[in-house]
């Protein structure tokens, strides 16, 4: 497993965790990112439980696994939150944050006690890191994939955690965690985004979201990270795209296996 910092001043942190060589090839390949503000943690899309050991091992190089303070989903799939009772177990005083749509359904991946989620309400919601952490922003992406479904924005470092939006199959022999040639980096999102991203109308309501918002780095949950130009030309390559789109004969109907 690689990480790697992407932001660091003032005691406040950005930390991306993925790219396994090791990785089981069945399993779909993710990125976890942690946010440090003032020694106090929130762990974004903590992942499959496949991985948690080796995620588990990266995150404790930055911080203790007892000073996770918030964890959160941006919506339901396993290879977001299925280790979810895992990290409950090692820290039950982590508060986790869903989309109120999916409270119900997350719970099913409790191995023992119920699991609590604080549910986000559509329209979005600040969470603070612990009593002296920074506040971020749950940023509404409903239908992006998921029908409940939140980016989130750090005010304070200027990064969008975008969830499966901006996502990638990247081939295993790139390691960079970072997006350095654009159109090359089209061909490993293009496919994934017109079969996982069902409204093109919700896709362009997310882009002028994110454009008010300006941030300067967009962090997926799949895939490489887009800083300074990258994050425009991201936005403006989404503005152009049909998403939704199926058929038996389609190139695209089989390129992703998961999302
Ligand atoms: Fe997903
Ligand atoms: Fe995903």
């Amino acid at each position: 497993m690689q990480s790697r910092i992407l932001y660091n001043e003032n005691g406040h942190q950005w930390i991306v965790i993925g790219r396994d060589p090791e990785k089981d090839s069945h399993v779909i390949d993710t990125n976890e990112y942690v946010i440090v503000s003032r020694g106090q943690a929130m762990l974004l899309d903590p992942g499959g439980i496949q991985i948690f050991p080796q995620v588990l091992a990266e995150l404790a190089k930055y911080v203790r696994v007892q000073d996770i303070r918030v964890i959160f989903a941006s919506h339901q799939d396993p290879d977001i939150s299925s280790s979810l009772a895992m990290w409950l177990d090692l820290n039950p005083s982590i508060k986790t944050y869903c989309s109120w749509l999916w409270t119900g359904f997350i719970s099913h991946f409790s191995t023992g006690a119920a699991i609590a989620l604080n549910p986000i309400p559509d329209k979005g919601m600040h969470i603070k890191i612990g009593d002296d952490g920074a506040e971020v922003e749950a940023v509404p992406a409903h239908y992006c994939h998921s029908s409940g479904n939140f980016s989130l924005y750090d005010p304070t470092a200027g990064i969008l955690f975008s969830g499966d939006i901006g996502s990638a199959l990247v081939p295993s022999h790139e390691s960079s965690l970072i997006v350095t040639n654009f159109d090359q980096h089209v061909d490993y999102m293009r496919g994934f985004h017109l079969r996982w991203m069902p409204s093109t109308l919700a896709l362009r309501s997310w882009t002028q979201r994110v454009r008010a918002i300006k941030p300067r780095m967009i962090c997926p949950q799949h895939g490489s990270v887009f800083e300074g130009d990258m994050v425009g030309k991201l936005l403006d390559w989404l503005d152009g795209l049909d998403v939704g789109q199926w058929a038996d004969e389609s190139p695209t109907s089989g390129l992703c296996k998961a999302a």
